[in-house]
């Protein structure tokens, strides 16, 4: 069984397209595919109610596979993939990469090739290309990897080590948000204003690089302003929702150290940094309130991972389109 994991974008989205630095975090839930000889190629999501042959137009799920599948020998079997998704799609928390990673792995997987998380966060590029036209690779990247790690597009990987682990609140806006046309937006303002919009990136990144210093020396209350700034930064970009900032809000009434928009943006999911775990689950109560889909995660910990506790309904959410 091969692994995809979700990640979330603490700091840095969208400008990371443009060559800024982004710090993410892998999830502990994600997608697991295995991959079995079969007469044809095809791929199988049963949450979803996909079975589809590998050119099935019409299916984009198909379409992502013949691109993993263009790189391999032409002499190889074929290949029934079956996938099992464990988040929901359009929601900032990379399905789309966990799916082109995991495909990945289940296929290496059967065909016994061997690959570093590296080379299998950058080969599965083809797939998150389908779905998202401009990916910057940081999903890949950490969809392979997991852990914390600073990005920066065409760099190796950086692990940053977390001196207390992050407990984090995920909170689902509701609203489903295209990665694919959010980056196209942000690409019209930033096409039309560029000194503008490279303003705001280079003010991005340098929250980017204090977060990784505040991550490392343990200071969550710095850590909680750097998001705060960075997701103010992402509403000047208009990147934000009146849902989205509902729920910023009420996590920082709830006493979070900062609250932002992650991902993408426009719909999608939110986090929110808390002191503690209990206060993280405290907090995730009166978002519960608010929002279909809430997490509570910890970032960093001893196995520089992120556990999830009581995730509630996250197969109920789309596919990636
Ligand atoms: C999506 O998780 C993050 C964006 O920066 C897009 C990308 O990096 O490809 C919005």
């Amino acid at each position: 069984m091969a692994f995809g994991r979700g990640k979330v974008i603490l700091l840095g989205e969208h400008g990371v397209v443009y060559g800024h630095p982004a710090l993410a975090a892998g999830l502990g839930v994600g997608v697991h595919a295995r991959a079995v000889a079969s007469d044809v190629d095809v791929i199988e999501a049963r949450p979803w109610g996909v079975f589809a042959r590998v050119d099935d137009d019409d299916e984009p799920l198909a379409k992502g596979y013949a691109a993993i599948l263009e790189g391999y020998p032409s002499t190889r079997p074929r290949l029934r993939v079956e996938v099992d998704v464990e988040l929901p799609g359009g929601a900032g928390l990379g399905c789309s990469a966990a799916l082109g990673v995991a495909v990945t792995g289940a296929i290496d997987e059967a065909l016994g090739i061997e690959r570093s998380a590296t080379e299998r966060g950058e080969y599965s590029l083809r797939w998150e290309r389908v779905f998202h036209g401009n990916p910057s690779g940081v999903d890949n990247a950490m969809a392979a990897a997991g852990g914390i790690a600073l990005f920066r597009k065409g760099h190796p990987l950086e692990p940053v080590r977390a001196r207390r682990p992050l407990p984090l609140v995920i909170a689902h806006s509701g609203e489903s948000s295209s990665t694919k046309e959010v980056v196209a937006m942000v690409a019209r303002q930033h096409e039309k204003e560029p000194a503008r919009v490279g303003e705001v990136f280079e003010g991005i990144a340098s929250l980017v690089r204090n977060a990784r210093l505040a991550v490392e020396a343990g200071d969550l209350a710095a850590l909680g302003q750097l998001m705060d700034m960075n997701h103010a930064l992402l509403s000047a970009l208009m990147l934000s929702t009146e849902q989205l900032e509902a729920l910023c809000r009420a996590a920082r009434e709830a006493g979070a150290l900062g609250a932002k928009l992650t991902g993408a943006g426009a719909g999608g999911c939110m986090i929110a940094l808390a002191a503690s775990r209990a206060q993280a689950e405290a907090i995730r109560a009166r978002l519960a309130t608010l929002s279909p889909l809430t997490l509570v995660a910890e970032a960093g910990g001893l196995d520089e991972d992120v556990m999830l506790a009581d995730a509630e309904g996250r197969r109920e959410e789309g596919k990636p389109e």
